[in-house]
């Protein structure tokens, strides 16, 4: 494995609760969301898409992310792929139409291909995969695909080897990840994407570089606000660069046509290129116009929590109930609970913000 996990330590997380969980269904008046039997908030949004976070473990540490002393869950408290499954077969009899592993670095998991291969075999939800693209080889791609993923999205923010090194903090060149880029186009993946995070006066001087593999490659770039939800709680305003900001700098060379979206939960808002270049450019703004008010997602860590928004406090356990031989039923009311619970908005820009206590990488991006 590359990276620096000699510098990490394992933690203990809570130990396994010895009561059984409460498992029982209480009178339908006492829980809203128990009349239904679909993924819906109290505030009316349908959820459709669930994150599975299969790993809190990464070869990278990027710097808007990991700290590099970063304390892992124990491997038992972490979800077996079995439980994985169960989970996704649940959700989808709730509506969940797609999902979305990541991690950590989902790639990491060792059985990442029989995690796909189960939940196509018990499901017939969309699977895409989250990942930094570092460990993608063509074989490796290409016995995920036929395990059943569709769609990959990788995390590109330099092309410089440099900044990437002292962004990622890893050994993995960019040129690792353009590589697997190719091997998705040309093992014919669908959308396959890339994701870039903008950090003031770190990668800022790369946005056009970045922004010209969609054309060279005809494939989405997407750039995401840089969000606080690093680990060492870094980041700061003047770091931050807004889409709208990014977009003017694309523009000095390449004007952009906004493009109508077809899905209103859609979290990046696509132009394409004035000039009729193949691909297109995503901005994903949660910091300087939140999307939450079409929010369709929910997210399940790989401890087995799920947390009905990336900012949440609080979150739902239901790792305990899969070990305790809960019902299918249970389980679901649990997913129903915490996605009835979803807060209306993160509150980012509010002055009673409060950052998760869990990074992006043990939450799951
Ligand atoms: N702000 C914005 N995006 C982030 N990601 C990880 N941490 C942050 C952050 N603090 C991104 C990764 C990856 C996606 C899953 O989340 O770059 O593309
Ligand atoms: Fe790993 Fe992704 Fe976090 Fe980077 S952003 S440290 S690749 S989980």
């Amino acid at each position: 494995m590359e990276g620096i996990n000699s510098m990490t330590r394992t933690i203990a997380l809570p130990t396994l609760s010895r009561e059984r969980p409460d498992t029982s269904h209480a009178c339908a008046s006492s829980r809203p969301w128990g009349m239904q039997r679909r993924l819906i908030d109290s505030h009316g949004r349908v959820i459709r898409d669930l994150r599975i976070s299969i790993t809190d473990r990464c070869n990278f540490r990027c710097t808007y992310c990991m700290s590099t002393d970063c304390e892992f869950a124990e491997t038992a408290t972490l979800l077996t792929p079995r439980e994985f499954v169960r989970v996704a077969r649940i959700a989808e009899t709730l509506g969940i139409r797609k999902i979305r592993l990541t991690g950590g670095e989902p790639t990491l998991h060792p059985q990442l291909e029989q995690i796909i291969a189960e939940i196509r075999q018990a499901t017939t939800v969309e699977i895409a995969l989250i990942t930094n693209g570092s460990r993608l080889t063509r074989d490796s791609l290409a016995r995920l695909q036929e395990a059943g993923l569709s769609r990959v999205t990788m995390s590109l923010d330099a092309l410089d080897e440099e900044r990437f090194a002292t962004i990622t903090r890893s050994t993995t060149t960019p040129q690792r990840v353009i590589a697997a880029i190719e091997d998705c186009i040309s093992l014919g993946f669908s959308e396959t994407k890339v994701n870039a995070v903008l950090i003031r006066g770190v990668n800022d001087g790369e946005t056009l570089a970045l922004a010209n593999l969609a054309r060279r490659y005809a494939i989405d770039v997407r750039f995401i606000e840089y969000m606080p939800l690093d680990a060492a709680h870094a980041w700061d305003a003047s770091k931050f660069v807004s889409a709208a900001e990014t977009r003017r700098h694309i523009e000095t060379s390449y004007p952009l046509l906004a493009l109508d979206s077809c899905d209103p939960s859609a979290t990046a808002s696509l132009f394409a290129f004035a000039d009729g270049a193949a691909g297109r450019i995503g901005f994903i703004a949660p910091v300087s116009s939140p999307f939450c008010g079409a929010c369709s997602r929910l997210r399940l860590t790989a401890d087995g929590k799920l947390r009905p928004c990336l900012f949440s406090t609080d979150e739902w356990d239901v790792r305990d109930l899969l070990r305790w031989n809960a019902s299918d039923a249970s389980i679901a009311d649990r997913l129903l609970e915490a996605t009835w619970n979803k807060q209306s908005s993160h509150g980012i820009s509010g002055t009673d913000f409060v950052q998760p206590r869990r990074g992006m990488s043990a939450i799951g991006g």
